[in-house]
């Protein structure tokens, strides 16, 4: 059957490209598809089975340009960097200037910041796009920057492509202009690292303070997603733990090295967030502690010369569920806070409320919390999560628990730092009268670079400053 000419066109059919065509495909747009090795694409049609009649496969930049209707909206699923670079320039010849190139990577918002700036021949729109393979093909949660009007133009796609929250609601969003999509997909992935520290954080009480083996620590995940907890990463960590591996015949989890991977968004939330001048330790912790594992000689010699863990934990199951309810609300009240401080820097309305409701489905990091959060969000979309009564209330009842399992920890010689990173913010935050007096008295003393005084007279050096 002959295909209707495609508006939407998509380049680079890797695990998650080929996926996101599909999905595209299946929700009736046609799209005419490209990638660098042809073949890939040949056989990407061969085998799209009942959605090939909406799929054009094309050989090349110009086939794929030609194939399709102006206006175009061409999908860029290539690596982020240079290749989206180099994409941009090899199309920038071919496209009109109402065509729409749109860098659905795991861009730096920066880089999104700077093509949008730098004057491209055809219209640019850059999106944070979450959910892994699965997400890719039956619905991710999509962060949409660029123009509004690019947004209202390709809203029906993405609304129709995307996961939908229970209500319906489709996780598909315009949260700002230019690299505003790919700076709330940066911070998304922060709490996706956080959220995954501090769940093996919890792991690492239960295996080396608890002694539990692993298939008595799968039942437990399992057990904390049908509370408050319920979310993917929770899920998928009670099946990581539960499942065996072919070669051994023992779980899998105990044969995995035990140094974490990362391709650099954590990390640039991490440094984006110093910049800000907007704390989110239990983030930056998660970061740290991906590098420290990564150094696995060090960590052994460390173990010969320093010895294991001490003894055995006190803890219960029960502390270590309440504690890992509070360092997810501390870990969000930090992210939300900073999309709060990145809006009033860069310019941007970003809608807190809203965001919370794209990554209520599809993405990594979606869970019934973000429900509860997307709710405290529209009552004050700028108040700090652990102000917000409902919150407010959950910390109350479960940081006496985070305060147990984080000294458990320092006892026992079991590293938390997320956990503990988010109980040390806690405490700060609660503190009325903090110790920076003590840190503005030093920087006058050495530095005579003044201070305020609380009673508000204008005397603003110590009495070590010369007269
Ligand atoms: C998502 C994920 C995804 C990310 C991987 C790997 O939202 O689907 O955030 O975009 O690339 O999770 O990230 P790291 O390699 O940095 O762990």
């Amino acid at each position: 059957m002959a295909v209707t000419k495609p508006h939407v066109g998509l380049v680079g059919l890797g695990t998650m490209g080929a996926a996101l065509a599909l999905n595209i495909a299946e929700k009736g747009f046609p799209i005419a598809v490209w990638n660098r090795t042809a073949l890939v694409a040949r056989n990407f049609h061969a085998g799209a089975g009942n959605l090939a009649d909406r799929i054009v496969p094309t050989e090349t930049l110009a086939d794929l340009v030609a194939a399709m209707a102006a206006p175009r909206a061409i999908i860029l699923m290539v690596p982020a960097g240079k290749a989206v670079d180099a994409m941009l320039a090899a199309l920038a010849p071919r496209l009109g200037p109402e065509d729409l190139v749109i860098d659905a990577g795991n861009a730096n918002f920066h880089d999104t910041n700077r093509r949008a700036a730098q004057g491209l021949p055809f219209r640019y729109m850059g999106i944070g796009v979450s959910g892994g393979e699965e997400g890719a093909r039956h619905g991710p949660a999509i962060m949409a920057g660029g123009t509004p009007e690019d947004w209202t133009r390709m809203a029906s796609v993405f609304r129709a492509i995307a996961a939908k929250a229970e209500d319906g609601t489709p996780c598909a969003d315009h949260m700002g202009p230019d690299g505003a999509g790919h700076f709330v997909k940066a911070v998304h992935n922060g709490i996706e690292y956080a959220d995954m520290q501090m769940i093996a954080e919890t792991y690492g009480v239960m295996r080396d303070g608890l002694g539990m083996g692993t298939t008595q620590i799968a039942p437990v995940f399992a057990r904390w997603n049908e509370g408050v907890l319920r979310s993917y990463l929770v899920e998928i960590s009670a099946a990581v733990a539960a499942a065996f591996d072919p070669v051994t015949g023992g779980p899998i989890l105990d044969m995995i090295v035990d140094a974490a991977g990362q391709k650099g968004t954590g990390r640039w939330t991490a440094i984006e967030a110093l910049n800000l001048g907007a704390p989110i330790p239990v983030i930056e912790a998660a970061v740290m502690a991906r590098n420290v594992s990564a150094r696995r000689g060090e960590r052994a010699a460390g173990e010969a010369l320093h010895g294991p863990a001490p003894s055995r934990a006190e803890v219960s199951l029960q502390d270590l569920e309440q504690a890992l309810i509070a360092g997810k609300i501390l870990c969000y009240a930090q992210g939300f806070a900073m999309m709060t401080a990145a809006a009033g820097e860069f310019g941007w309305a970003l809608d807190m409320p809203a965001i919370a409701r794209v990554w209520r489905a599809g993405c990594i990091i979606r869970s019934a919390m973000l429900n509860d959060m997307a709710e405290a969000l529209s009552q004050d979309p700028t108040r700090n999560l652990m102000l917000a009564p409902f919150f407010a209330d959950l910390l109350r009842q479960t940081t006496p628990a985070l305060r147990r399992v984080v000294a458990a920890g320092a006892l026992h010689g079991l590293g938390l730092p997320a956990l503990s990173a988010g109980l040390a913010w806690f405490d700060l935050m609660r503190t009325a009268r903090g110790t920076a007096n003590m840190i503005q008295g030093q920087r006058d003393f050495f530095g005579l670079h003044g201070f305020q005084r609380l009673d508000g007279l204008d005397r603003p050096h110590g009495p070590w400053a010369p007269s």
